[in-house]
């Protein structure tokens, strides 16, 4: 293991250890992670250094790497749920990893983000929704893929810049209408023009969503 490496590890396990409160934030370990990754690739010749800037398969490799080590902090006996709100946003419970698009983290055991794409702190929601009078009921149209569990689990949400929120853990979605979704990964809309809400379809890219 080189240098940078070591350090990236030691930097992750650190966050791990000393974050004793839920919403303990951190710049260190997804971007040194990233910035590690983004070298190794460089050397294969295979694409030039990506901006330290949240990508799909950067979170993907950064997830895998951080199952095998340790996690979020704290596991509290709770599942991780979404409601998704009669417009309004996602009020997420769990033990959420919250991965920024600068790739910093954050730990928390509840965040309200922002689905309508109006808000100015984005990814949390500022209640802009009213202000631009967003309207959807909070419907869910796609079904389960896993079994109910109210067991405890962890779960990492990550801010797709100008895209979607996706998340990897086991998470179930509901709504006012009693209707449950779970599902072990996903994306959702962040910039309230999907014809699939709560998830992605895409549309963000044809709206020219901007996220920052
Ligand atoms: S974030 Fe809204 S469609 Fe992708």
């Amino acid at each position: 293991m080189d240098d940078a490496t070591k350090t990236a590890a030691v930097a992750a396990i650190r966050i791990d250890q000393d974050s004793e409160a839920t919403s303990a934030k951190s710049t260190d370990a997804f971007v040194a992670f990233m910035d590690d990754s983004a070298e190794t690739v460089e050397s294969r010749g295979e694409q030039s250094k990506e901006s330290l800037t949240t990508s799909a398969k950067a979170l993907d490799r950064w997830f895998k790497d951080r199952q095998k080590t340790h996690g979020a902090p704290r596991l509290l006996e709770v599942p991780n749920e979404t409601l998704v709100t009669n417009a309004g946003p996602l009020q997420i419970t769990g033990n959420i990893t919250l991965v920024h698009e600068d790739g910093s983290v954050q730990y928390a055991n509840h965040l309200s983000l922002c689905r309508c794409g109006h808000s100015n702190s984005k990814p949390v929601c500022d209640e802009q929704h009213l202000e631009a009078e967003f309207l959807n009921s909070g419907k869910i149209h796609e079904v389960s893929e896993f079994a109910a569990s109210n067991r405890a689990s962890k779960i990492t949400i990550s801010c797709i810049k100008d895209g979607p929120i996706t998340f990897r853990g086991r998470m179930k979605l509901h709504n006012q209408f009693g209707q449950e979704c779970i599902k072990m990964r996903g994306s959702l809309c962040r910039c309230g023009h999907s014809a699939s809400k709560p998830f992605c379809d895409g549309s963000h890219s044809r709206t020219g969503f901007k996220t920052g």
